[in-house]
Formats: structure tokens, C-alpha cells, sequence
């Protein structure tokens, strides 16, 4: 297992002023930049498109983890690749033809991500599996920041570190929701190697501070 990578979500910045908060996190020691993208209806929220991530992508070198909580899918990828974004995750309960999905970001020279509601079961990204570079474990109902994390996924990210591991492929498995120094050694004793944080990072006052206390939490 590696260490576990940082991925402050800008779901918990200041929108106003968001590449002051991209720099901040960039500065104090992010590995990669979680873009939480939503559309009112795979999700009950909106937030940000591709505009955002294009307009934040001169200024910034850190990968760009941009989570696709939208329905259709297919239709965007180009549009994310073309912004900026270097891995990219769609949702298994997005449609039935997510494999297609992932060898579209796979051939425009991306990280593909899937990422697994609190709800499914992980078989069901089994079929998967042979296309993905990140498996993204929500641990909340996707949608909000701030939520609580949902215990019950532990059991599932254990079961997914084992068919990751047997499909002898290097596969990063990434938590989404309710991380903070809590529960991420929960999650990262059940074999997670990339942290999501939202509120844990930017809902401090110092945020270098607050990802070295989860890279502190992690630690076995
Ligand atoms: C929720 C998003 C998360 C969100 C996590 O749907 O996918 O990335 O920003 O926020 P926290 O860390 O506050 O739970
Ligand atoms: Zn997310």
C-alpha cells in the first residue's frame, strides 16, 4: 500500500476566491485537487463546470481529481479533458454503459476513476476493474460537504482493497466524505491510500496544519 495521498475539495473553499484557495492548499502540501462537479439531478446540488477548471488550471500544477457527480456522463468527458482535468471519475450508478465511459477517459489520456456510492455493492464495479486507476469510495451520499461519514463502507473498502490487490494492477482506492482525523484511520487501516477533505481542511483556519494532521492520522 502507498501512503495516502491529500485531496483538498474546493466543495469547502471560498468560491470567491478560488485560486487564492487553490494556491493555499498547493502551498501547504496537497498531493492532488478534488473538483467536486454536480448537476441538480444525478445529485441534489450544482456546483461548478468546466469553465472553473479551465480558469484554474494555468495557475495551479497540482493534479486535478475531478469527480463527475452528473447523469449523462458521456457527453462531457471531452469537455473535462480539455479543461484541465487529469483523472477523471464517473459514477457506477450513472448509467448502464459506465465501461464505455471509462475507456473514453482512458483514450483521451486520463486517469479513469469510478466511484461507488454508500449504497451499491462493490461487485458491481468488478466488471470495471481492468480500466481504472482510482476507485473512488463515497462515504457519505454524495452532494453536500460537511456530512457525517458512514461507518458501514469500511466493511466495503476492505473488500475492495482485496479485489484490487487480486487484480494485481495498481489501483489507488480514494475516500469521499466525512474525512477528518476521526475516522481516516479507519479508513486508511481498511487499505484507502487517497484522502478526500473537504470541511477537514478547508473548514481550518491553518491548512497545512490540517493536512499534516490527517497524514499524521493515517500513519498505522
Ligand atoms: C460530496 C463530495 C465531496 C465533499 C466532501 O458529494 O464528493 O468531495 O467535498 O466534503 P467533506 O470532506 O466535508 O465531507
Ligand atoms: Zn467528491
Amino acid at each position: 500500500l502507498h501512503p495516502p495521498l491529500i485531496a483538498p475539495s474546493v466543495l469547502s473553499a471560498n468560491f470567491a476566491r478560488m485560486a487564492e484557495e487553490v494556491a493555499a492548499v498547493e502551498k501547504g502540501g496537497a498531493d492532488w485537487l478534488h473538483l467536486d462537479v454536480m448537476d441538480g439531478h444525478f445529485v441534489p446540488n450544482l456546483t461548478f463546470g468546466a469553465p472553473l477548471i479551465k480558469a484554474l488550471r494555468g495557475d495551479s500544477k497540482l493534479p486535478f481529481d475531478v469527480h463527475l457527480m452528473i447523469e449523462p456522463v458521456d457527453p462531457f468527458l471531452e469537455m473535462f479533458a480539455k479543461a484541465g482535468a487529469d483523472h477523471i471519475h464517473v459514477h457506477i450508478e450513472a448509467g448502464p454503459h459506465v465501461h464505455r465511459s471509462l475507456q473514453t477517459i482512458r483514450a483521451l489520456g486520463k486517469k479513469a476513476g469510478i466511484a461507488i456510492c454508500p449504497a451499491t455493492p462493490a461487485s458491481a464495479i468488478a466488471h470495471v476493474l481492468d480500466l481504472v486507476d482510482i476507485i473512488l469510495v463515497m462515504t457519505v451520499n454524495p452532494g453536500f460537504g460537511g456530512q457525517r461519514f458512514i461507518e458501514s463502507q469500511l466493511s466495503k473498502i476492505r473488500e475492495l482493497r482485496a479485489m484490487a490487490e487480486a487484480s494485481g494492477r495498481d489501483i489507488r482506492i480514494g475516500v469521499d466524505g466525512g474525512i477528518d482525523v476521526e475516522t481516516t484511520p479507519r479508513a486508511t487501516a481498511a487499505g484507502a491510500d487517497m484522502l478526500v477533505a473537504g470541511t477537514a481542511i478547508y473548514g481550518q483556519s491553518d491548512y497545512a496544519r490540517a493536512m499534516n494532521a490527517l497524514r499524521e492520522a493515517s500513519r498505522p
